[in-house]
């Protein structure tokens, strides 16, 4: 770790605990002191509802409210701030894309294409909607190595296509998906294109321009933000197309008994009052990210990678699952004959956060022939001592449950 990101490390307090090796981030990550700190001062100096209040504090809350959202269109490159809405999570704009585009879209016997390494955050809400409208859900299968087939998905690929659904990494296996290949072949059959970039924020950086998707979707957790806020980024022309996800409150331009005329974008799909807190502190988190050397952190981050892979090779009966391209911040392993949920308690027992289970990718388990897995996720605070111990972890626990 060169001594700029040991600083950086630094500025994650709940790092500092003795005993904790964190290697959990594709679950959630650990919060700088900038989230927060830029958290604790809205709520201590700023704290008043924004949009409609007709007083100082309130305007400094829309103030900081609506600063994060122009964080968050920078930081994604869109065109226009009103094309960035901002959702619980991933699996909120998940919901919201499936039932207002997916109700507005869908005819009996169209079919919507998705990857077999979706969550179940992308799955589900399609899933229902198909059953709904009379539509299909079709998988795009994975190659032996746990790739996306790309000559199965460019047959499967057809008129009928009227939704593709995206990974851009698998949270169960750190797998990038080549979507400057996928993208526009979707795109020429005239399907909408939706990407999750729920696992691609933290360590990729993400232009929605240049990467030709419809919709992208991610969760501030997940890049160093908080929990309870996360974003949904659609082209304003199909945004302005869809109908409201939910009703009421900031999405209301005039009520009367009679009938609603709803709010603009980006206010249309924001029922209620907003996560204003979370979104600030997303504002933070995004900026932290922005003021990173993208470089060092992605070559540290590959060199964890790396490290563990070689650890885990060098151990008898454990195997490294679909590990044999660049995998991007997630590992999966099995340890032959044991649990994945024993292997992730006995690593807890030394100290060692992974996460062990099916990581919501039910389908993708299924395709792999497994029950789940125990999975490694890495973020720049990680360090190669850390590595290093989780694969000594390991080992002695193997060697311990072969005794
Ligand atoms: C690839 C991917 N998509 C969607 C989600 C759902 O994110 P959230 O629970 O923050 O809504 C996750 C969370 O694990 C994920 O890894």
């Amino acid at each position: 770790m060169t001594p700029s990101l040991s600083r950086l490390r630094e500025q994650f307090p709940a790092l500092a605990q003795p005993g904790l090796i964190y290697l959990d981030n594709a679950a959630t990550t650990q919060k700088p002191v900038a989230v927060l700190d830029a958290m604790n001062h809205f709520y201590r100096r700023h704290n008043a509802n924004v949009h409609r209040g007709a007083h100082r504090l309130s305007d400094l809350a829309t103030r900081d409210f609506e600063g994060a959202r122009d964080i968050v269109a920078n930081f994604l490159n869109a065109s226009a701030r009103e094309e960035v809405i901002f959702t619980r999570g991933t699996t909120e704009a998940m919901n919201l894309l499936a039932r207002s585009l997916g109700s507005h879209l869908l005819q009996p016997g169209d079919e919507i294409l998705i990857d077999t390494w979706a969550h179940h955050a992308c799955i589900v809400p399609w899933q229902q909607m198909a059953i709904q409208t009379g539509a299909k859900l079709v998988p795009i299968p994975l190659t032996p190595a746990g790739d996306l087939d790309l000559d199965a998905y460019e047959s499967l690929l057809s008129p009928r296509t009227k939704v593709v659904s995206l990974t851009q990494i698998s949270n169960a296996l750190g797998k990038q998906a080549p979507l400057h290949q996928m993208l526009p072949a979707a795109k020429a059959m005239g399907a909408i294109t939706i990407v999750d970039g729920a696992q691609a924020v933290a360590h990729l950086p993400v232009d929605v321009q240049a990467l030709g998707c419809d919709f992208y979707a991610f969760s501030g957790h997940k890049c160093y933000g908080p929990t309870g806020i996360g974003v949904l980024w659609g082209r304003q022309q199909l945004l302005q197309q869809m109908p409201p996800y939910q009703y009421g409150g900031e999405m209301i331009d005039t009520v009367s008994f009679e009938g609603s005329r709803f709010n603009r974008l980006p206010y249309k799909f924001e029922a209620g009052t907003p996560a204003i807190a979370e979104a600030i502190g997303l504002g933070a988190a995004l900026s932290f990210i922005q003021s990173l050397d993208t470089n060092a952190v992605a070559n540290h981050e590959q060199a964890l990678m790396n490290r563990a892979k070689a650890g885990l090779a060098g151990l008898d009966g454990v195997a490294a699952i679909a590990a044999d391209g660049d995998n991007l911040g997630a590992l999966s392993f099995r340890v032959d004959g044991e649990h994945h949920q024993d292997i992730g308690i006995l690593l807890d027992q030394a100290g060692i956060a992974v996460r062990c289970g099916h990581h919501c990718c039910q389908p993708l388990m299924q395709a792999l022939g497994l029950k789940g897995s125990c999975r490694v996720s890495f973020a720049l605070y990680n360090t190669e001592a850390e590595v290093d111990a989780f694969v000594a972890a390991l080992q002695e626990i193997t060697e311990f449950l072969n005794d």
